[in-house]
């Protein structure tokens, strides 16, 4: 296993060589209405659904180093999205997988984040039984986002508790289904940036934490993880960390976590598919464990990355020579 900062050395020179294409797909590739264009070009219909009414549902599996990751996890969790939105998927699934690895072959990028859209389409349910309305599908790659930035990753970042927001609960919105109604996490956003962070955890409105804008978080106290159980969207990246830390004999808990629990902890991260495991250390202003990135985050963290060449978990992209 590869150490922390060797790793993101070579994370940060992949990032470089990317810079240097030029080619019409180098920033990424969208495929809209059965054809593949460069992602600046891409437009959706101003009559989708998705766009009118956030009627949509979605799913983003990564590729790193050519390997696209625990793809069928993800389209596992979009099949259940969409059955629970009543949204037939678009296409059957064999056929989507092929699409998603063919929009990446042609986006020839490495390292990349990868969106798959389904949304109501182009009529609105007013008046219409959601199963006679044909959806639409989208898909994107882009170069890998990170959350976090690179540069922060060996450091941590400061993240706050955010006062004036909390999350959406689970009976307006059922925050399992990937979803981009993000005004609860947009605000989270501002009130983040008003007090120096760009990483709001949003309380659930009865004293406990939930997750941020785009990610979840998981703790560690005394060895053991612990992780917000409701009302929050049961992330493929917290089930890596699960399944890492249990493999290793640490105790999971997947449970409800009160907001005092987030000042009482040895270490925080959050955790997504846009960054990987990105360690907080510091909270509302107070040093999170000793001010750095703990051992079990590291460990993690280079696990994660690890896994993401296991043949178990993730397969090979074909790309054009
Ligand atoms: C609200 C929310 N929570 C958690 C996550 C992390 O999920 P995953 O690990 O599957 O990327 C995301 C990812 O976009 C998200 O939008």
């Amino acid at each position: 296993m590869l150490t922390f900062q060797k790793v993101l050395t070579g994370f940060q020179t992949r990032a470089d060589a990317r810079a240097e294409r030029t080619d019409a797909f180098a920033d990424g590739i969208a495929w809209i209405e059965n054809e593949f264009v460069p992602i600046g070009k891409a437009r959706i219909p101003i009559l989708d659904q998705g766009f009118l009414h956030s009627d949509l549902t979605y799913d983003v599996p990564a590729v790193w180093n050519g390997r696209i990751f625990r793809l069928d996890d993800h389209l596992d969790r979009l099949e259940v999205s969409c059955a629970k939105m009543r949204l037939p998927l678009p296409i059957a699934r064999p056929e989507l997988r092929r699409l998603v690895m063919e929009l990446v072959s042609r986006s020839g990028l490495r390292d990349a984040y990868v969106e798959i859209i389904v949304t109501r389409g182009l009529k609105f349910l007013r008046g219409a039984q959601a199963e006679d309305i044909i959806p639409n599908l989208y898909l994107m790659a882009v170069p890998y986002v990170w959350i976090l930035p690179l540069e922060y990753q060996n450091h941590g970042a400061p993240a706050v508790v955010t006062r004036t927001v909390r999350r959406t609960p689970p009976g307006a919105l059922d925050p399992t289904i990937k979803n981009l109604q993000w005004g609860d996490l947009v605000r989270g956003l501002m009130e983040a940036g008003d007090r120096d962070s760009f990483f709001p955890i949003l309380p659930d409105g009865d004293g406990n934490a939930t997750e941020g804008a785009g990610y979840n978080i998981v703790l560690v106290r005394n060895g053991e993880l612990h992780t917000p159980r409701r009302g929050v969207l049961e992330g493929i990246t917290r089930r890596t960390v699960l399944e890492i830390a249990a493999a290793r004999g640490l105790k999971t808990h997947v449970t409800e976590i009160p907001i005092q629990a987030l000042y009482e902890c040895d270490e925080l991260f959050m955790c997504s598919t846009a960054g990987g495991i990105m360690p907080l250390v510091l909270l509302d202003g107070n040093i999170v464990g000793d001010g750095t990135v703990g051992p079990v985050t590291r460990m993690i963290w280079e696990a994660y990355w690890d896994l993401h060449d296991d043949p178990q978990l993730s397969e090979p992209v074909t790309y054009a020579p």
